[in-house]
């Protein structure tokens, strides 16, 4: 049995998966042929040190690139299945921060609460575009918090999407754990302080973008993100990446430098989208070029 098989048989399904499926045939079969379908993911996944978790390891990402993604693909036409972390940035919802949103409101005569008009040139364009979004069911939030809730999900949509759509497009953004603790090594419960320092000992997670590509979803197109903090061993990660996943594209990106540039690696060439000063100044988001290009090499595939 293969190493991912394994991972599957000693960690359960999360909770509401069953209803999560039934989501996903749903939005599958409504939006193919019609639109084109994304999968999202973003955030990043934990891992419990203990069954009744207290503590988690946890991985780097706020969801920031993931929620802005999804909002440049569906402005691209798309329906999007946004996988994200649990209380991660959120697409359209991550402009408006509950302390503007507060400080945004009054009463009016009727004793009901409205938008200070001052507010509304920008609250408006988000709301409409928002609502017309939901109206056209073309936004599918699932969420998860640990890695195996990410990898139950991962599975189960690419799965339904090869079914259903198969000229798909995943873009995983999501920051994924490496390493965990098999269940049955898991402590039970709060582990204590009182017995003194703590030894962890974690095991490597079965790199899950092999299966996906070749068994779960051999026809979707595949763009996943290398993220490094070393920038001699990006470009070099990036490539091995591809070269052994067999994909269409690695979106390479460094910790440091991740909001203004990106490597995009793909079989034939890498090509650097990077924002200008004044484009930062402006606060254009580097999202829209990346969308763009993967867009671009989408449809060059379908
Ligand atoms: O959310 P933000 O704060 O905006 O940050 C965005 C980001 C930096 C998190 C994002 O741009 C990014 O780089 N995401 C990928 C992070 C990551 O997990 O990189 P990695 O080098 O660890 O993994 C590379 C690929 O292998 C990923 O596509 C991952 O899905 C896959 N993987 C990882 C672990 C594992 N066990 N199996 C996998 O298949």
């Amino acid at each position: 049995m293969e190493e991912w098989e394994q991972y599957f048989l000693r960690n359960p399904a999360p909770q509401g998966f069953n209803a999560s499926c039934d989501q996903l045939k749903k939005f599958c079969g409504q939006h193919a042929g019609h639109h084109p379908i994304a999968l999202v993911t973003s955030g990043g996944t934990t891992v419990p040190l203990e069954r009744n978790t207290v503590r988690f390891v946890d991985n780097f990402s706020a969801g920031t690139r993931g929620a802005a993604s999804t909002e440049y693909f569906l402005a691209q036409g798309y329906a999007v299945i946004f996988l994200h972390r649990e209380k991660s940035v959120v697409p359209f919802f991550r402009h408006l921060n509950p302390s503007f949103l507060l400080n945004s409101l009054q009463e009016n005569s009727e004793g009901g609460l409205q938008l200070l008009p001052q507010h509304s040139s920008q609250v408006y364009p988000i709301w409409k575009n928002y609502q017309r979004i939901m109206s056209e069911e073309r936004l599918l939030f699932l969420t998860f918090t640990s890695l195996s809730d990410y990898l139950w999900l991962l599975r189960a949509t690419t799965q339904y999407l090869q079914q259903l759509a198969p000229s798909s497009l995943l873009y995983l953004a999501a920051a994924v754990s490496d390493f965990y603790i098999p269940q049955d090594q898991m402590a039970e419960h709060k582990i204590q302080s009182a017995s003194g320092p703590l030894t962890v000992t974690l095991q490597l997670v079965p790199k899950m973008l092999s299966p996906l590509v070749s068994l779960w979803g051999p026809d979707l197109f595949v763009a996943s993100f290398k993220l490094e903090t070393d920038s001699e061993k990006l470009i070099e990660k990036a490539t091995g990446a591809l070269k052994r996943y067999k994909h269409k594209l690695v979106i390479g990106n460094l910790l440091q430098t991740r909001r203004t540039e990106v490597t995009l690696v793909a079989e034939e060439q890498s090509h650097v989208v990077k924002l200008t000063q004044l484009q930062q100044q402006e606060g254009v988001e580097i999202e829209k070029f990346i969308v763009e290009e993967v867009c671009g090499c989408h449809k060059k595939f379908t």
